[in-house]
């Protein structure tokens, strides 16, 4: 480690990604607090957790913070959100991260446990493709343990009510316009500020080769399914039950029961 990185204030980056996504997401506690109801509900308090697309580790951060006897294991592609993971973490032995692209055949196999009693993700599984999240979901199917359980809460728009989806959209964007008037920070402004960081910049160029920069519009590829396609696609892959646990007007919480 580095004297700068030594010095950073990892919690403060934790805390401005944190803010950053609720401001998309002004549920986001609200969705974390159903997923570990669900987890304890399902496999009890002490559980191994996979934490998939964890970003800065705010799924394990919760997790960790709410069961003391719980593990976790995050798996990210960003080397500078797990940058602030690692430095947000480094006096927390019950937390670790793996660096790996979930779209690699091969991902699984870095991983530190065989098995898992829960894998939980948010936010994330839309910068995938739906021919990629089908096969990812029969991965996540060989590592939850048999009795444990899949959490994903993502965009799951439902094409079915175009004028409530139009009407949540619009308001969401007055919300973000006041908020953006009194100083959030949204994802394009997070990464301008992040890349000015002394000890971001070098992980933050990195990234940028990986996934673009996003004040050039860069995003992932990706695509949202609605909540059927989930539950559909979590049986086919071999969860003995799938459904909704959570919804808001754009987004859902699907879980699958080994
Ligand atoms: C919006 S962030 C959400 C992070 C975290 N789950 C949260 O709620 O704060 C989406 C995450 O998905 C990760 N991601 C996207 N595609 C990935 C891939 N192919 N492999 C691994 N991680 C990926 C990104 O690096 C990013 O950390």
């Amino acid at each position: 480690m580095t004297d700068t990185a030594a010095v950073t204030d990892w919690q403060a980056w934790q805390r401005s990604w944190d803010r950053q996504q609720e401001w998309y997401l002004p549920d986001r506690e609200e969705r974390f607090r159903v997923m570990l109801d669900a987890v304890e509900a399902v496999v009890g308090p002490e559980p191994r957790i996979l934490d998939l697309a964890c970003g800065t580790g705010s799924i394990s951060d919760r997790a960790l913070r709410r069961f003391p006897g719980a593990t976790t294991t995050g798996v990210d592609l960003d080397p500078a959100l797990l940058t602030i993971a690692r430095g947000h973490f480094a006096a927390e032995p019950r937390a670790e991260f793996v660096t790996a692209d979930l779209r690699d055949p091969g991902w699984t196999e870095r991983l530190p446990h065989r098995a898992y009693d829960a894998v939980l993700t948010a936010t994330a599984l839309h910068w995938l493709r739906s021919d990629e999240l089908r096969v990812l979901y029969g991965q996540v199917a060989g590592v939850v343990r048999e009795g444990g359980v899949f959490l994903n809460a993502d965009h799951m728009p439902d094409p079915a009510t175009p004028r409530l989806n139009a009407a949540d959209h619009a308001y969401q964007k007055a919300r973000q316009a006041r908020a953006k008037a009194e100083g959030a920070q949204d994802w394009a402004d997070w990464w301008q500020t992040a890349a000015r960081d002394e000890a971001l910049a070098g992980p933050v160029a990195e990234r940028f080769a990986i996934f673009g920069n996003p004040a050039n519009g860069d995003h992932a590829d990706g695509e949202t399914q609605s909540v059927a396609w989930h539950v559909e696609t979590l049986r086919a892959a071999g969860f003995g039950e799938a459904r909704a646990v959570w919804c808001s007007p754009s987004d859902a919480m699907v879980l699958g029961l080994k």
